[in-house]
This record gives structure tokens, sequence and C-alpha cells, in this order.
């Protein structure tokens, strides 16, 4: 699987190291191409196929002496590409290169310092003037025998060969990790290792996507018949704007609105794609549809399942009024596609099922167009500023398919709709007018089915509570809960009990995640 063999990028051979995919988004910001192969899927023969400026080795969880665990072509150094080993990445270069490894004596896991033993073209810029820098570390083995015909760049208080290199052959290793951002200037580090050691070009920026991405659609689809599920998220949005740049008409969108939307939602997305972009766009109102089979519905799962059963009953049932389409278009990820996801073997335990817009209609036997497979997120928001979607769709917070049906535990009623819609629509708007809602990942206004006393005016109330959540995240696997002001609480609280009936208590959610997940169901 490859964007385009001809592209020049930086490949990175992955381990199983949690920080993966960050290597790979720090080389692409640094606007040159990468992508990410599992270490079980990669040999000599297919890099040689690729125009491969230079490879990382990943960290991982193994120790270099269980072989059974992991492969490692050692044709792979014979190439004549740079290579850059990190962590676990150093150690299996050292050792494959004659050099021994061994467990610390003093594992190091957070911050070190580091100390400059020679000038290497690989740390330019990269030390204080004191010739120290700070980086993270986390490992529990080391380098200890020095590979054959390397030198030390740099030690630490308890590794000696924390940067190692072989000029000649373009072999570097660091045992810390150059990609977190607590390692400090880490991204100079790979700087120059791409534009300075592999010499590679930038060849990665949004507009250079962008064009890259439409001639492809345009090549796929041909003359032939798209359509898209459209949810006015940011993914689906720009999967919408490109294959709409690439083949204007033949696409058509289809909105479902289940009537679990944010306040207004269905309307700015008929205003945007129908009446400002000019997509063709199949609005469904099938709100009465989904609140009548949600009716008594209080499991969550069983919530979930309803809802993603009925989406793509509607969706299949309009899709084939349009006749002659060949391919469905999906917001696919690259996180969601990294084949070496489980290198670790572990089986993470089913949370909750996931209902998302696309990939539903397989039955359909259309063919699958997927735009952004090879993209993050921040590059697939950074793509819909280049195609003119409007700062509105592309910082929106991530919304779940299922919608509002997981922010209201218990039974769905249209008159518990009213009022979520409304305390979201409060908390929303004014974490804008505060400047807030850029600094965090995701927020929201839930309504419990609990209804506690209050007293407004000289009056007792028996009223619903609303939760508010809002977290930091990074990508949404793990979360921390946001810290307002109480000025900000206060305003917010006051702001939903006194404009919407039938709430008289508000609370905030201090949880991370784990242990809580973001959503409440
Ligand atoms: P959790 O609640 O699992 O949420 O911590 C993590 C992120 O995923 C979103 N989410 C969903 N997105 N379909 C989606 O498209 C879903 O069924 C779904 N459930 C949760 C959630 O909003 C958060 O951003």
């Amino acid at each position: 699987m490859s964007l385009d063999n001809n592209l020049s990028k930086i490949l990175i051979i992955d381990f199983g190291s949690q920080f993966t995919q960050l290597i790979a988004r720090r080389i692409r910001e640094l606007g040159v191409f990468s992508e990410i192969v599992s270490h079980k899927k990669i040999n000599k023969k297919l890099i040689k196929k690729q125009n491969i400026k230079g490879l990382i080795l990943s960290g991982g969880p193994l120790n270099v002496y269980e072989k059974d665990k992991f492969n490692f072509d050692k044709n792979l150094l014979k190439i004549g590409i740079p290579i850059l080993g990190i962590c676990f990445g150093h150690q299996i270069l050292s050792k494959t290169l004659g050099g021994k490894v061994k467990k610390s004596n003093h594992r190091e896991f957070g911050l070190a310092e580091i100390k400059k033993v020679s000038n290497s073209q690989l740390t330019k810029n990269f030390f204080n003037n004191k010739n120290k820098n700070n980086v993270w570390m986390s490992h529990a083995d080391q380098v200890s025998k020095m590979p054959i015909n390397f030198k030390i760049i740099a030690s630490s208080k308890n590794s000696k060969l924390t940067i190692i290199e072989n000029v000649k052959e373009k072999y570097y290793g660091v045992q810390f990790h150059p990609e977190v951002t607590h390692t400090n200037k880490g991204k100079i580090l790979l700087r120059n290792f791409l534009f300075f050691i592999c010499k590679v070009k930038k060849n990665w920026s949004s507009k250079d996507q962008k064009l890259k991405l439409i001639n492809q659609i345009k090549e796929q689809v041909g003359n032939n018949k798209v359509i898209c599920g459209l949810s006015g998220g940011v993914d689906s949005s720009v999967v919408a704007q490109l294959i709409s740049k690439a083949i204007g008409k033949n696409l058509t969108c289809i909105f479902v609105n289940n009537g679990l939307l944010r306040k207004n939602e269905e309307a700015q997305v008929v205003k945007t794609f129908k009446k400002k972009l000019k997509i063709n766009l199949v609005y469904v109102n099938a709100e009465k549809e989904f609140i009548k089979k949600l009716k008594n519905v209080s499991d969550p799962e069983k919530k979930r399942k309803i809802i993603g059963n009925l989406f793509i009953k509607i969706f299949e049932r309009y899709a084939k009024k349009i006749k002659n389409v060949k391919f469905l278009a999906q917001g696919t990820l690259y996180p969601d596609l990294i084949e070496s996801k489980s290198v670790t073997g572990s089986q993470t335990s089913k949370i909750k099922s996931h209902h998302n817009v696309g990939g539903l209609p397989k039955k359909m036997k259309l063919k699958l167009v997927e735009p952004l497979k090879f993209l993050f997120k921040d590059e697939v928001r950074k793509l819909g500023l280049e195609l003119n979607l409007s700062k509105d769709i592309i910082s929106r917070h991530p919304f779940p398919g299922p919608g509002l049906a997981i922010r209201m535990p218990g039974n769905i009623t249209i008159h518990k709709l009213k009022i979520l819609k409304e305390a979201d629509y409060y908390f929303i708007n004014e974490l804008k007018k505060s400047h807030l809602y850029d600094k965090i990942w995701q927020a929201y206004a839930a309504l419990l089915p609990v209804k506690t006393v209050g007293v407004m005016g000289d009056n007792r109330t028996y009223e619903y509570i609303c939760l508010l959540r809002a977290i930091t995240s990074e990508d949404g696997m793990t979360a921390d809960f946001f810290n307002f002001s109480k000025e900000f609480m206060q305003s917010v609280s006051n702001q939903i009990i006194n404009n919407i009936r039938g709430i008289n208590r508000v609370v905030y959610d201090v949880t991370s995640k784990p242990p809580s997940t973001i959503e409440l169901e």
C-alpha cells in the first residue's frame, strides 16, 4: 500500500512504539512525505520499488534478543539509504552492525540530560551553549558495545552511547525519542537527518496534496458517479469538496438528518454545501424515523446499533435512487489504516461500537474512494483550508455518529433533545466568545436522566441535571479535562439555568480518559 511509488519519501519501519505515528507526523510537518510500514511487511525488494530517501527504525516494546518476535531484514542496511534508529531502532541497528545490547543498570524514563562528545551533521544546532540538551528517554535496555566503525556523538549519565553515527555508511542511532515534544529541539534533529543527511527535497504541503488528490480521484473515478455520506464534520466535508473539485456534478452527497444533531446543524450543512459550494446534495429528513425507532431504548449499545442500522437503511434507500453509481466515498484517515497498529499483539477489548457515516453499505457492491487515507487529522484540517472550506467546518470539534443520543443516558424524547440542543448551544457559544473553543479538543453538554430539586425565585423546581464535558487530547485515545476559571463556569451555568426550562443544575465532568471515555455512552 502506497500513495505513490514515485513520490520521494522517508519510510518508517514500525516495531510497535506508541510514538511511531508521531515520527511520521513530525516529518510531514517538516514538509516531507513519510509512510509507516510494519517490520513484518518490509524487505529489500519492496524498498527498491519505491523512491525512499531515508529509513527510520522506530522504537518498540521488544528486546533485540527476542528474535522470534520480530523481523529485521539485514539486507535493508546494504541499500545505501541513510538510516536513523530511534530507541529500539537504535538498539537493533547497533546489534546488527556488531554492537551489543544489554539491560540497563539504570532504566531511563522521562527527561534526561545528554552531553555532546563530538560534532555531527545530525546534531547541528541541537545542543545549548553548554553543549547539553534535555531529551525524552523511555528504555530499559541500552547499547553496551559500540557497533563497528561508529563513533559517539553524545552521552547521558546512564548510557554512554546515546547518539552514535557511522558517517561513511550514513547510519545514525539515538537512544531517546526526538519525535516527542518533551525532547528539546527534537524537530531540529529530525530536520538535520532529512535535509543534511538524506538530502531530501520538500514535497509535502497542503497545496501539493490538493492537486495530487484531485488528479488521483479523476484517474480512479473517470466519468462514473460517486456518492458520499456527508455528516458536516471535517473529514466528510473535505472528502466531498475534493471529489466535487475533481468530478463536479458526478458527485452526489447524502446528508441524513437523524434528529440527533446539534442546534441548527442541518441548516448549516445545507447552506454550506448546497447553496455555497454548489455540491449536489440530497437532504434526507429522517428525524421522525429515528426517534420512533429509539423510543424507550436506554441501553447504550442498543441505541448505537439502532442508529447505525437505520442509517444504512436510509442511506441505501436514497443511494439506489441515484442511477449508475459506481463509487462510494469515505473519510478513512491514515491512523485507521496503519497496518502495524497491533504490532505489540495486544487485543483491546471492545468498549463501544463506533458508528460513522462512511464504510457502511458493503452490500451495495460499490467501489471505495478514500482520498484521505494517507492523511492525519491535522493534515486534513490544513487541506480543508486549502480547499476554501470555512474555519467553522475545519476547526469543528469531533461529533460522534450517534450524535446526541449518546449524550443523553436513558431514553430519548423530543422534549429532552430540545433541552439538550439549547444547553449545548449556550456552552459552545460561550467557549467561542471566550476564545477557548480552539484550545479544547472536544466539548459538549449532556443531559443526565435524573431530576433534582432546586429553588428559583421563591419556587421549588424539580428538573434535569446538565453535565458539561470539555477535554484536551492529541487524538481522542486519551484525554484530560479542561481547567476552566470559576468565572467562566459561573457564566455558562447562569446562562443555561436562566435560559432553558428543564434544567436547574449544571455539573462539570472532571474525569480524564482513561478511566472515563469522552462520550457518556
Ligand atoms: P470515546 O467516548 O470512545 O470517544 O472516548 C472518542 C472519540 O470518538 C468519538 N466517538 C465517535 N465517533 N462514531 C464516531 O464517528 C461513534 O460512534 C463515536 N463514538 C465516540 C467521540 O466523540 C470522541 O471524539
